[in-house]
């Protein structure tokens, strides 16, 4: 079964085609980094605009790669949401109305499922069950996964994203957009000791998150300290070791909890190599009972092929949504 997958909830134009037989044919990602850069951070109506400019385009392109025509095609995958409205509106509509055309079949995708099952897109796959730490710009959620589409939110924040925590604060050092790797870049060069933040929700039971302190301990040190290029390096390391800190601490609270033999961090912080690094010290990279499955990094942030993987286990248990479809800027993962 051949599945072309379309992701467009944010500022990424993503398309792939993956096969049930051979897997992964073709991926193609058309960043709209330079569209809204100057504006340090997505405007929701160009963001749209650029879907629309770039996504015919790219389709055929990656239809090209793959080796596959549209008339080889079986289904169809879009993003339904959660993520920008009218940026989820064009590749919904155009998924929608390419699967018509030729008659196949269609599903709308949700977002962070098609992050969850993206370490099945390597050869080292996780099994069913896991537990799975998402963390991306705007969702942070840990989540117990009995089986594919069985899914129990285990903990989430209460309120930034920690990756709109690390946008945050790298607009505040000075770093740009977007802040992950950026922070992460500067803190290569950071001094270990000359700040200490508090680590969030640490200290305190369950595995809920929260960045607003933290965020504003990193505030209150620029202020006091400016902004020279070795006290951006030691702030942005001081923020990157405790975000990691609590999210490790969770990481184990979660498998200790739900006693899962394995662990899959999805997501564009998923890209972060402290974190990664972290959390194999604390899995079998370090002798403990888990181990730790990533998605290559540039599965890690948003991409066509997650969205064209899991739409692909939907169309093989026949799935087909009505023609009336409609996308859901906000979906609660645990209503699938
Ligand atoms: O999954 P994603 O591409 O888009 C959303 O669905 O949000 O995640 C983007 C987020 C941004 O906040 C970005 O700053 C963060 O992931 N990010 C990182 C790194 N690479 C991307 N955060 C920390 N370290 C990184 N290396
Ligand atoms: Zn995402």
């Amino acid at each position: 079964m051949r599945v072309l997958g379309i992701e467009t909830s944010c500022d990424d134009t993503g398309v792939a085609v993956f096969d049930g037989g051979r897997g992964l044919r073709a991926h193609m990602l058309a960043s709209q980094l330079h569209t809204h850069r100057p504006f340090g951070g997505v405007v929701p109506e160009l963001a749209a605009r650029d879907h629309v400019r770039v996504l015919p385009g790219l389709i055929e392109e990656t239809l090209d790669r793959a080796g596959v025509t549209v008339g080889e095609l079986d289904g169809v995958g879009y993003t339904a949401g959660p993520g920008l409205a009218g940026a989820l509106l064009v590749g919904a509509a155009a998924g929608r109305a390419l699967a018509m055309a030729r008659g196949i079949a269609a599903v709308g995708v949700h977002h962070m499922e098609g992050h969850l099952l993206s370490p099945m897109l390597e050869e080292e796959a996780p099994d069913f069950p896991f537990a799975a730490l998402l963390v991306s710009g705007g969702h942070t959620l840990l989540v117990d996964v009995a089986a594919a589409g069985v899914y129990r939110i285990l903990g989430r924040t209460l309120d930034d994203a920690v990756g709109e925590a690390f946008d945050k604060t790298a607009r505040l050092l000075g770093l740009g957009y977007p802040g992950g790797p950026a922070v992460a870049r500067a803190a290569e060069g950071g001094a270990r000791g000359r700040f200490v933040f508090p680590r969030p929700m640490v200290n305190r039971p369950g595995l809920d998150f929260s960045y607003s302190g933290l965020k504003t301990a990193a505030r209150l040190a620029v202020e006091k300290n400016g902004t020279d290029a070795q006290t951006v390096a030691d702030i942005a390391l001081a923020f990157q070791d405790a975000a990691v800190e609590s999210l490790a601490e969770k990481c184990r609270r979660a498998m200790e909890q739900t006693g899962r033999a394995r662990l899959v961090v999805a997501g564009g912080v998923g890209a972060n190599r402290a974190l990664r690094r972290r959390l194999r010290e604390m899995g079998d990279g370090g002798g403990g009972r888990w181990t730790v499955f990533y998605p290559r990094p540039e599965f890690c942030t948003d991409n066509g092929a997650m969205i064209a993987l899991a739409a692909w286990r939907r169309l093989r248990e026949g799935q087909n949504d009505p023609l009336d479809f409609d996308v859901r800027p906000r979906w609660p993962l645990d209503s699938l």
